[in-house]
């Protein structure tokens, strides 16, 4: 953990981890930024969080296993191919849920279990109260979804779950991280891979991300 790839990009504030694959394109950078925005609408935050996903899906399915399809053009045969893994998605509620029909929008197959996780704000430590996964997970490419990968406990709670639960194979997808998130969460799972459109300077005295976008949730239902 203590290698890094490089510190150039726009998309984060310090050395990208190893452990972590920043998904940075220009666009995500414009979409994140009004996220970020203090002054962007309930409206404009979850419009741009879902486009932000929906350009992720393309990073985090890239090795994605497909088998050939052959299908008949207008003019000929031709042999492409189609998904051939079946898609779990699992928002940790209730923030995840924000990042949910972005990927379905590309993933149009999948199922979604669902995680329910709060955070103890004194602790800040994860507390569950809700798990429903599909019974199948030990097949499946398992995407766990949380836009905020702050302390690294609830998304590392919610992989035990998983796993628990017969998950093999799992990929975490969050819209920002940080440092201590990304090493804490590694650390617990070194076999899950972080996906994340920006790495920030670190978690403040509350567990909060630092510049990061504030509570996800709150913003994103407009319950501040
Ligand atoms: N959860 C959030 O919504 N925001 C943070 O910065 C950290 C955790």
């Amino acid at each position: 953990m203590n290698s890094t790839k490089s510190d150039a990009s726009p998309h984060t504030a310090t050395p990208v981890p190893e452990a972590a694959h920043l998904v940075d394109h220009p666009l995500i950078l414009d979409r994140l930024t009004r996220v970020r925005d203090t002054t962007t609408s309930p409206e404009e935050f979850r419009r741009s969080v879902h486009e932000i996903t929906q350009l992720m899906a393309f990073e985090v399915t890239r090795d994605f296993r497909t088998s050939p399809r052959k299908v008949s053009t207008p003019l000929d045969s031709a042999t492409g191919g189609e998904i051939a893994v079946p898609i779990v998605l699992v928002p940790i509620l209730r923030a995840g849920l924000g990042m949910l029909n972005g990927f379905l929008h590309i993933l149009r197959e999948a199922r979604v279990g669902h995680i329910g996780m709060f955070r103890n704000e004194t602790t800040l430590l994860p507390e569950n109260y809700y798990c429903n996964l599909p019974d199948d997970l030990d097949q499946a490419e398992v995407l766990l979804i949380d836009p905020m990968l702050a302390t690294g406990n609830s998304s590392s709670e919610a992989v035990k779950r998983l796993k628990e639960n017969g998950a093999r194979r799992i990929r975490f997808v969050c819209l920002v991280s940080c440092p201590e998130g990304i090493t804490h969460f590694h650390a617990e799972n070194p076999d899950v891979p972080i996906y994340t459109a920006a790495i920030d300077r670190g978690l403040n005295e509350i567990g909060y991300i630092v510049p990061g976008l504030g509570d996800a949730g709150d913003r994103y239902f407009g319950t501040l």
